[in-house]
């Protein structure tokens, strides 16, 4: 019997790790984002991942984060940052976010977070929508790049996904 998405679960399992600033550029390089994509970072920390989206590759961001203190310091840098019509901040569960208007997909979870979130991302991604996944594959998908990146003496592995067109293994 496989596990439900379960808010609690994650938030205790999935601790704020971020991901060192040159590798978030590395992600966001691999998925090609260009210009007005929107990009979601499910799991979203400090908001880095969103705010290099805006600030570097002039696309707009989603940030979504449960822990409630986390997502009201991603709104107080969007507010200094004068950044409202840019970056969408959503306190809530990952698991419940619609991703219908997702561009691009940021991922640092755990293994099964990963994988209790693949159907997802098949049923509600647009086609074009790619993934990127740091250091944990999605389990159910077939990568169409994998990429590593050195930094600060650690190897960090990056996974690209484009659900709708590399479906399963
Ligand atoms: C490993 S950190 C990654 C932070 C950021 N994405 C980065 O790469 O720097 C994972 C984040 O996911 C958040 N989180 C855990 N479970 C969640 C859930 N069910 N819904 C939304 N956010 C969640 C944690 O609070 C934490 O900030």
């Amino acid at each position: 019997m496989g596990l439900k998405p379960r808010a609690a679960f994650t938030l205790n399992e999935i601790p704020f790790v971020p991901t060192p600033q040159p590798v978030v550029e590395k992600m966001l390089q691999l998925a090609a984002v260009k210009p007005d994509e929107v990009v979601y970072d499910l799991g979203a920390g400090d908001g880095r991942v969103v705010f290099t989206a805006v600030n570097k590759f002039s696309a707009k961001g989603v940030a979504v984060e449960l822990d409630p203190w986390r997502a009201d310091l991603i709104r107080e840098k969007v507010i200094r940052q004068d950044l409202k019509e840019k970056v969408m901040v959503r306190q809530e569960d990952l698991f419940q976010t619609p991703l219908k208007n997702a561009d691009v997909v940021t991922l640092y979870l755990l293994p099964e977070a990963n994988r209790l979130l693949s159907k997802k991302l098949l049923v509600e991604l647009p086609d074009n929508a790619r993934v990127v996944a740091h250091n944990y594959p999605i389990p159910e998908l077939r990568a169409k790049e994998i990429l590593h990146v050195k930094c600060d003496g650690r190897l960090h592995t990056l996974y690209l996904y484009q659900p709708k067109t590399l479906k399963r293994f």
